[in-house]
C-alpha cells in the first residue's frame, strides 16, 4: 500500500507524531513522509493512503495546510483513502474563558482537513484525530506518540 503522510510543524510537534504514525503503519507499506510546503503535486500520483496532519492554529489548519489542500486538483483523491489529524492543546489546559468558549465553538484543524480531503474525492477511513501537546508549543503530552500509532493501526 502506497502511503502519503503530510504534515506541517512549527515546533516540532506535529513532525513527531507524523513519524509515529509512518512507524505504526510499517514496513511492509510504502510510506513516505513529507512536509506541506516540500510536497510535489506527482507525488500523489499512485497513492492508495494519503494522511495529512497539521498543527491547530488559530482553531484551523495551518495556512501552509490549507493551500496544500486547495491546491489539490478536483477529483484527484478518487479511490484513494484517507485520514486526518492535528495537535492541539488540551481544553483544561486553556485558562482563559473566552478561549476556550472559542475552542468549543471552532474546534480544530483534523476535521475540516478530512472535509477538504473528501471533497477531493478520498474515503475517510478514520475519524479525525487530535493529538494533545503542554503550553502553546508543545512538548507532546506523555502517551501520545503510542495513542498516534493505536490510531495509525486503523488504517493498516
Ligand atoms: C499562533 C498559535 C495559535 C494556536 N491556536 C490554537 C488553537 O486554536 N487551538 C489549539 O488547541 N491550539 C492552538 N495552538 C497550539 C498549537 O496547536 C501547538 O502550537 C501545536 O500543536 C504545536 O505543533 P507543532 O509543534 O507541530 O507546531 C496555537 C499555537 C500558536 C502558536
Amino acid at each position: 500500500m502506497k502511503t502519503l503522510i503530510i504534515y506541517d510543524s512549527f515546533f516540532g510537534n506535529t513532525e513527531q507524531v507524523a513519524k509515529a504514525i509512518s512507524e505504526a503503519i510499517g514496513s511492509a507499506s510504502e510510506v513516505k513522509v513529507c512536509k506541506v510546503g516540500e510536497v510535489k503535486r506527482e507525488q500523489l500520483n499512485g497513492i492508495n493512503l494519503l494522511i495529512v496532519g497539521s498543527p491547530t492554529r488559530a482553531f484551523r489548519p495551518s495556512p501552509a495546510t490549507n493551500k496544500f489542500l486547495k491546491n489539490i486538483p478536483a477529483n484527484s483523491l478518487n479511490g484513494v483513502k484517507a485520514a486526518s489529524f492535528d495537535t492541539r492543546m488540551s481544553i483544561e489546559d486553556i485558562k482563559v474563558r473566552i478561549l476556550r468558549f472559542l475552542v468549543n465553538m471552532f474546534g480544530y484543524a483534523a476535521k475540516p482537513i478530512s472535509e477538504k480531503l473528501r471533497k477531493k474525492g478520498a474515503e475517510i477511513a478514520v475519524s479525525p484525530e487530535g493529538f494533545l501537546v503542554n503550553d502553546t508549543k508543545g512538548p507532546l503530552k506523555e502517551g501520545e506518540l503510542e495513542r498516534a500509532k493505536e490510531w495509525a493501526k486503523k488504517l493498516k
